[in-house]
């Protein structure tokens, strides 16, 4: 039987955990969309072009949950042919949510309190940032780069679960001082990416030091091992 090691069972159920919203609330858009219940908050923009929006969810979901496997050594290291093939699936999938988060944030027609300038300006390097990361691990696998094209899968994956921990940025401040919106909710939403990149540049630093020889049991227990 396959074990998971105690680190690789707090990312696995971090990043679920992350998930969660984000992917429970696409799941019952695209079954609201096919004509079931409405139970989504009313969206406009959704329901006058749902196409990309279909199309980001359908992207965007598995991404974010499949994609979560991708960073467990242990299954990386016991299946590596299925390390492969979802790894082939999961670029389409992210380019697919990347390129129609791109489309919607350029061409849906947000109110100003929705989206500010801040919040179109980093959904766009949000966008591009995970298009180019994905092409670079992508390059760096090929060159039998593994260890940049790590990095690189890193920052792409990192990117786009920008969409959960901004879940967890608003709702305390739901909570706490109401619905944010204007300029307030374009500086929330934007802060979750910065700490996205931080926390995964911050992994990366530390599975550097890891890799030097002196640290191989610390290796062992760092994401990307
Ligand atoms: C990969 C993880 C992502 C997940 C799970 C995710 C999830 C979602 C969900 C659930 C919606 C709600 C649609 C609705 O109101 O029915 C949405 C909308 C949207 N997403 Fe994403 N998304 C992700 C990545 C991105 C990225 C990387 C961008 C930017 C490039 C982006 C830009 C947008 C935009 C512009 C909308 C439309 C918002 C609106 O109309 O109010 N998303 N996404």
């Amino acid at each position: 039987m396959l074990r998971l090691k105690k680190p690789e069972w707090t990312i696995l159920v971090g990043l679920l955990f992350l998930s969660l919203i984000p992917c429970v609330g696409g799941v019952i858009r695209l079954i609201e969309l096919h004509g079931g219940p409405e139970i989504m908050p009313h969206n406009p923009r959704v329901r006058s072009t749902p196409t990309p929006v279909v199309i980001h969810l359908i992207g965007s979901i598995p991404y974010c949950v499949i994609g979560i496997l991708q960073f467990l050594p242990t299954l990386r290291n016991a299946y590596p042919v299925w390390h492969r093939r979802s790894g082939r699936i999961l670029i389409v999938l992210g380019l697919l949510s990347a390129v129609s988060g791109l489309w919607m944030t350029h061409f849906y027609e947000f109110p100003k309190e929705l989206q500010g300038p801040l919040l179109y300006w980093g959904r766009i390097f949000v966008g591009i940032g995970m298009i180019v990361s994905i092409a670079l691990g992508l390059s760096a696998v090929l060159k039998k780069k593994i260890s940049e094209h790590k990095k690189w899968m890193l920052r792409a994956y990192a990117l786009g679960q920008g969409a959960g921990t901004q879940v967890f940025i608003a709702l305390p401040w739901i909570l706490t001082v109401g619905e944010p919106a204007g300029l307030t909710r374009d500086i929330l939403m934007t802060l979750a990416w910065v700490i996205n990149l931080f926390a995964v540049q911050l992994a990366i630093r530390r599975s550097r030091i890891a890799d030097h020889p002196a640290n191989r049991r610390l290796h062992q227990k760092t994401l990307v091992s």
